[in-house]
């Protein structure tokens, strides 16, 4: 059988980059999706670096932000890979602050790329996944969309979102062999993560049942598990990975 294919976006980031190997190591054609400011070389060094870790990967640039943008970017994918079977909508940011010293623009950037970019990039592959008749959507959300976060009003607003937007889309496609599902982090040793402020990050660890961070590979193996054929019978669910941080 063809190898099916995978886009995730923000690929080269923390998370993404154990996503990529996931699905990579389950045999699917994967390609990261990149944005940066248009930053070709942090993408390309990313892609070399993983080819001598042994992980062949695909990068296309995409501003997830930008609906005409990620046209161009599943356009670019169809001609050179083909049509993509598995979509993880893993692009993100912070921009915390608390709400009332939060400014539009915190406020906007963090909607647009967390939670516009479902719109934005799943357009542009629902109808093709609906033709074949096959599908695996999987939103990467957090722990802070499902029990909110001090200093987080945007990324909580957009997280949370996220997983509306998993509902609703879950019971359009159904019928047409298309699951949609939303993964929801706790905290993971990434480089987001590392850049709180110092003490903010020690005091949420110490809320962590499990004493730790996540690992990325503990979040790309829940999303390969999704992804995988055998999984079509999970649609609409919300998967915590957060070492019991929160649980509900
Ligand atoms: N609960 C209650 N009070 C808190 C608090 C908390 N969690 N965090 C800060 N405060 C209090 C401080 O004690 C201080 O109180 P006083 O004024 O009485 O002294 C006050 O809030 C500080 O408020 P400021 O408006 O001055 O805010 P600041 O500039 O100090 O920044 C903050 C506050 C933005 C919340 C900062 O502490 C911060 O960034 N915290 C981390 C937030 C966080 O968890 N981000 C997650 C990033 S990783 C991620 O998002 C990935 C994922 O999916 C999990």
């Amino acid at each position: 059988m063809k190898k099916r294919i995978a886009l995730v976006t923000g690929g080269t980031g923390g998370i993404g980059t154990a996503v990529c190997r996931h699905l990579h190591d389950q045999g699917r054609r994967v390609i990261a999706g990149y944005s940066r400011g248009g930053d070709k070389s942090f993408a390309l060094a990313w892609q070399t670096s993983q080819q001598e870790q042994g992980y062949d990967f695909e990068i296309v640039y995409g501003d997830v932000t930008n609906y005409q943008s990620c046209a161009t970017m599943l356009d670019e994918i169809g001609t050179q890979y083909g049509a993509v079977d598995i979509l993880v909508n893993n692009a993100g940011i912070t921009r915390d602050s608390t709400f009332r010293k939060m400014s539009p623009e915190q406020w906007h950037e963090v909607i647009k790329v967390n939670l516009d970019s479902l719109y934005n990039v799943t357009q542009h592959v629902i109808n093709g996944m609906i033709e074949r008749g096959f599908g695996r959507i999987i939103n990467i959300s957090s722990i802070n969309g499902q029990k909110g976060q001090f200093g987080q009003a945007n990324y909580s607003a957009a997280k949370a979102g996220m997983h509306g937007f998993t509902k609703a889309l879950a019971q359009e496609v159904a019928a047409k062999g298309i699951t949609v599902n939303t993964v929801s982090p706790g905290y993971v040793a990434t480089e987001m993560v590392s850049k709180m402020p110092p003490g903010a990050l020690e005091k949420i660890v110490a809320q962590i049942p499990l004493g730790r961070l996540a690992e990325p590979r503990e979040v790309g193996h829940v999303v390969a598990f999704l992804a995988a054929e055998e999984s079509s019978y999970i649609t609409g669910a919300n998967i915590a990975i957060n070492g019991g941080q929160h649980m509900f």
